[in-house]
């Protein structure tokens, strides 16, 4: 079963040690911010950053749609008091790093609920491990589960490139099978498919482009490490005018009477199926969560 859609356009990385860009949050609006105790966080800063989060998420920034808490990796020694953490901070989701089986998000979940964690708070996934790619089918599956805590899953671009010794290039195009693979799996298992971040924040016009592909390649949004990056992503991952119009067309042919029961209509010459009149309405909904 498809969730019901959500803007996750824009998903903004802040790493939960910076003081800085913490403050920053407050005059920024994302779609949603994920702020990381991870990768961006020294292990010698893994404590302190909890203290920080915690004091951050006390005043909840207003300007964001959604804040999510990345914890480590639930195996390392940091995992769990960032999961007791985070939990304790009411954030709307919790992100877990390098998941690569089923049970790695079941298990979160099993603590989630032994925390008594209400049940809006979602749980979000890094494919960002050889294993974890291979096992994506199992653990998208999870999405179509009766305990639907798993929302959304995240490109690790960064730690697949350096766990397979892929080239980067700027093009992704050695990349590219495993990330139209995870949309993929996102799709089958009703989830949102998050894009990987792309390193150089300075170059805005290849960064556009880049989204540009990821929209194409049917990513609901990427993830990002800088500010400026927000307003292009945004730009490439809403629908446009045109789009728009088409799935208003859309919805007011498959309304007129003479058209009610229908699978397919003919639309100015064109087959139109009712799949794509559930297409058009979910752009709509999505359009309309944009203008509020
Ligand atoms: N979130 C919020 N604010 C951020 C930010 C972020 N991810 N990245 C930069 N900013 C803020 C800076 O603090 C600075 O604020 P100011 O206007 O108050 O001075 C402003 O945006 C401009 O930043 P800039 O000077 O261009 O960059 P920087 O050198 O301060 O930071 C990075 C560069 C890469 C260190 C920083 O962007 C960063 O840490 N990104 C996230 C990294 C991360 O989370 N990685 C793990 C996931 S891949
Ligand atoms: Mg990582």
């Amino acid at each position: 079963m498809m969730q019901a859609p959500r803007l996750r356009r824009s998903v903004l990385y802040v790493p939960a040690s910076n003081d800085k860009a913490l403050a920053k949050l407050a005059s920024l609006s994302c779609d949603a911010v994920v702020i990381d105790l991870e990768d961006a966080v020294a292990p010698g800063e893994k404590a302190a950053a909890r203290e920080k989060l915690a004091k951050i998420l006390g005043n909840r920034p207003a300007g964001v749609r959604e804040i999510v808490v990345r914890v480590n990796a639930l195996s390392s020694e940091w995992g769990a008091d960032d999961l007791a953490a985070a939990i304790a901070c009411r954030p709307d989701g919790i992100l877990l790093p390098k998941v690569e089986t089923p049970r790695d998000v079941l298990e979160a979940g099993d603590l989630l609920d032994e925390a008594g964690a209400p049940e809006s708070l979602r749980l979000w996934a890094m494919v960002e491990t050889p294993r974890g790619l291979m096992n994506l089918g199992a653990i998208a599956e999870l999405g179509r589960d009766a305990n639907p805590r798993l929302s959304c899953l995240v490109a690790g671009t960064n730690d697949l490139a350096a766990m397979t010794g892929v080239l980067a290039t700027p093009d992704r195009r050695y990349l590219m099978p495993w990330l139209m693979q995870m949309v993929l799996a996102a799709r089958a298992g009703g989830l949102d498919m998050l894009d990987g971040v792309s390193n150089d924040f300075r170059d805005l016009d290849a960064f556009a482009a880049e989204c540009g592909h990821g929209a194409a390649m049917g990513f609901d949004g990427k993830t990002l490490i800088h500010p400026a990056q927000i307003a292009p992503a945004e730009a490439a991952f809403s629908p446009s005018p045109a789009a728009l119009a088409e799935a208003e067309r859309i919805v007011a042919a498959f309304a007129l009477p003479e058209n009610a029961g229908k699978g397919a209509i003919g639309l100015d010459g064109r087959m139109v199926e009712l799949l794509h009149c559930v297409q058009a309405e979910r752009l709509l909904a999505k359009a309309a969560m944009i203008a509020k």
